[in-house]
């Protein structure tokens, strides 16, 4: 049996994570489709520093940015960046490659809301929004609620 206070710890933690659960995932975009939530690679041993979405464009607007936003600034003029991320609620990366070292995690991970729209998933903390071009786009919208759900049903199952 588990001490008493792991337990507690484990459900502040999960709750705290169902908290954060109120971000939706923006999938409505005819070029760009949503890929999932990826680990940044700059910190990571074998990267060299190098950024997850390398060597395309990278555009900060505080206060603004929204992922419909990255994605015009990605898929606008001569080049379409095949790829575009989001991070730190603010940051928009475009590139032609997504680094194989970068590895997907949990959407629960990308946490933090756009600056520009609070109702979206724009990364997190060295967490990456990753969409990719695709013919088959506009999804519709997912919301990441259903994950907080999974983690709720899990807890019962713990
Ligand atoms: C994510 O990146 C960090 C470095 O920023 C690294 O320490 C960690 O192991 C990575 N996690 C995964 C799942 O790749």
């Amino acid at each position: 049996m588990r001490p008493f206070t792991t337990t507690i710890a484990t459900l502040l933690s999960v709750a705290t994570c169902v908290h954060a659960k109120d971000l939706s995932i923006y999938d409505d975009s005819k070029t760009y489709a949503y890929q999932g939530c990826y680990n940044e690679t700059t910190n990571q041993e074998d990267s060299s520093g190098v950024r997850a979405l390398d060597g395309g464009i990278t555009d900060v607007r505080e206060g603004e940015m929204t992922v419909e936003l990255c994605l015009e600034i990605c898929g606008d003029g001569d080049t379409e960046y095949r790829f575009a991320g989001l991070q730190w609620a603010r940051e928009c990366w475009c590139a032609s490659t997504l680094a194989g070292i970068a590895k997907k995690v949990d959407d629960e991970e990308c946490d933090m809301a756009c600056e520009g729209d609070g109702e979206f998933a724009c990364g997190g903390n060295l967490k990456l929004s990753v969409y990719e071009t695709s013919e088959n786009a506009a999804g519709g919208l997912r919301t990441v609620a259903s994950l907080g759900l999974a983690s709720v049903l899990l807890l019962h199952i713990i």
